[in-house]
């Protein structure tokens, strides 16, 4: 098991922050250092992140929760999405690939219907459906929320 430490990132850690998000492909838009939290190793490197993202002033997502592969399966990002959700104002929303969804019902997030999404996700979840189906992927995007 590795010893690990969650914290406030700092300025200087902006760029394995960007490092980590490209190494595993999730959104690089609005990766601002000053909203995540790292979690670090015993060298202090950066192993694990997430944010708080806002989107105007009514609306707030859970994003870019990422573990380096050989870190995983050992609660790291559990234990960000548990320090994230600890003060977090409701309704809080996110993002994922449906492979995930079980990871966040966990948490209390629940899948909700298009009808349902602030107008945000909406675009976004219209322009995925649009990507997927082109790409032939199974995968769909799920947006999620926590009441
Ligand atoms: C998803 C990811 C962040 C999980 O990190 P991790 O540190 O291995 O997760 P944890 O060990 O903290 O697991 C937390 C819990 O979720 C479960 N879990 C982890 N990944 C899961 C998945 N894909 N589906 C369902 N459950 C999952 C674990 O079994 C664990 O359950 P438990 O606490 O009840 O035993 C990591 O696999 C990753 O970085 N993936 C690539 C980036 C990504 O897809 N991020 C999500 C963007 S929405």
């Amino acid at each position: 098991m590795t010893n690990f430490t969650l914290r406030p990132a700092l300025e200087t850690e902006s760029r394995a922050i960007k490092d980590l998000i490209h190494s595993v492909g999730i959104n690089p838009m609005g990766v601002d250092w000053k909203r995540f939290v790292v979690v670090v190793n015993a060298q202090d490197q950066v192993i694990g992140i997430g944010q708080l993202k806002p989107h105007g002033k009514e609306i707030l997502e859970l994003a870019s929760i990422a573990v380096y592969p050989e870190f995983r399966g050992q609660g790291i990002a559990r234990a960000i999405i548990e320090h994230l959700l600890k003060d977090s104002p409701r309704p809080l929303y996110l993002m994922c690939e449906s492979v995930n969804g079980a990871l966040y019902e966990k948490f209390g997030f629940r899948e909700i219907p298009y009808g349902e999404m602030p107008r945000y996700f909406q675009r976004i979840s219209k322009l995925a459906g649009v990507v997927s189906t082109l790409a032939r992927r199974d995968e769909r995007l799920l947006i999620m929320k926590l009441q």
